[in-house]
């Protein structure tokens, strides 16, 4: 594998409440079940009672688990590792340790972080915030759409990896720009188009989806340095971006094409392009970021028609992976579908991820990437 290959994992459904539910809970599971079909088995549809309850691994290749979890099926001594608030507002007390809020707090943000509130009774030393909410990040409202990010200066230990969602309207586009670190998009929801273009000048135009149809969404990647455009189609378009870089937007390493248009006297970008001034009037004298589209593109699946004839032809490697192509790996807790440069998405050298769906009670076992950050 390659040294700087990072693992993003995405949990594609949030299923923590189902897994502390009340029988109603059950409803949702066996439409859930029904909705993925045979490709997933509902191998423990019981609930956690108590600490003996054997947990689902996700591990692939992992056989005769059932003789296995009963060698571990002992119940350990209460530690305080788990937080037990007895369905109360979270209070900094745990295992006999702290005391009770004098004046406010959060509650509500409480409840969600449970164990900064109440630390684990395990914890050592200085434990560094590991997780941000893009709901605390800034959100940039633009003609078109909005953006948010998360950056080294939100989440410091994501010293490798940054992200961002994008909004973008109906076929609103962000404009043409490039950057010194790779990009990697994955669909939250509607349809878009990106194009791009490579350093030996070869052209790339095709259409990207969310999770539409009951369908698992697309991914994109864009190697580092390369010029790309992303346009909304008719019903609007989120993504969810990583950077490879945990500090990917400072200041200087993110370019527009406006920018250096507005940069570069017009008389030489008329020159440059073999047009009239007169014709150059309407370029955008300041970084417009997402700009709104008058001209309706062809709909989504004809991206072929607005392909260029391109005398160096297109990109050799696509720099788009449709995950419902791909079949799910079954493991005893749940699935996983991977991407990566190595096995089925060799553009992506900087930037892998697995989708993977972890059943009530499943459990991603412990595991840890040496040299690799995940986000
Ligand atoms: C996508 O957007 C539509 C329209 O707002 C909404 O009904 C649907 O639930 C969204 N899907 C996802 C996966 O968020
Ligand atoms: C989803 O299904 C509708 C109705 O069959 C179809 O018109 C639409 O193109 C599909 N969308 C995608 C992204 O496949
Ligand atoms: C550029 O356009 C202006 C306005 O239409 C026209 O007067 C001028 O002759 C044009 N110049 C050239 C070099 O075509």
């Amino acid at each position: 594998m390659l040294p700087r290959l990072s693992q993003l994992l995405l949990a594609a459904l949030a299923l923590s409440g189902v897994v502390s539910a009340t029988p109603s809970g059950d409803e949702e599971l066996r439409a859930f079940f029904a909705r993925e079909g045979a490709a997933v088995k509902p191998l423990n549809m019981g609930r956690r009672s108590a600490a003996t309850t054997p947990t689902r691994h996700l591990r692939p290749s992992f056989e005769d688990d059932e003789a296995m979890m009963r060698k571990r099926d002992i119940t350990p001594p209460d530690v305080g590792q788990v937080a037990d608030f007895g369905g109360q507002d979270p209070e900094p007390i745990r295992n006999g340790a702290g005391d009770t809020f004098l004046a406010t707090s959060n509650h509500e943000i409480d409840a969600q972080n449970p164990d900064n509130v109440a630390a684990p009774t395990t914890d050592a030393g200085t434990v560094p915030n590991l997780k941000w909410s893009m709901s605390l990040s800034h959100t940039r409202l633009l003609k078109g759409g909005w953006v948010r990010e998360q950056t080294i200066t939100d989440l410091p230990p994501s010293k490798d990896l940054a992200a961002a969602e994008l909004r973008l309207s109906p076929f609103a586009y962000r404009e043409l720009h490039w950057h010194r670190v790779a990009e990697w998009g994955y669909i939250l929801n509607g349809t878009g188009r990106i194009s791009a273009i490579d350093d030996s000048g070869r052209s790339y135009i095709s259409d990207v989806k969310g999770p539409l149809n009951g369908s698992d969404p697309d991914i994109y990647y864009f190697p580092p340095g390369v010029p790309h455009s992303i346009q909304a189609l008719d019903q609007g378009l989120e993504i969810l971006l990583i950077f490879s870089d945990g500090n990917f937007d400072a200041s200087g390493t993110t370019f527009m094409l406006s920018d250096w248009l507005a940069h570069t006297p017009l008389e030489i970008v008329a020159q440059n392009f073999g047009v009239n001034v007169s014709e150059l009037g309407g370029i955008p004298q300041k970084d417009p970021y997402i700009l709104k589209s008058t001209v309706q593109p062809p709909p989504f699946g004809h991206a072929s028609e607005q392909a260029v004839q391109d005398p160096q032809g297109n990109v050799p490697s696509p720099f788009v992976f449709h995950l419902d192509q791909q079949e799910k790996k079954s493991a005893p807790g749940g699935w996983v579908k991977i991407q990566d440069a190595a096995t089925n998405f060799p553009v992506s050298k900087m930037l892998a991820s697995a989708l993977v769906f972890v059943e009530p009670n499943g459990l991603r076992e412990l595991h840890w990437h040496i040299n690799d950050g995940e986000l």
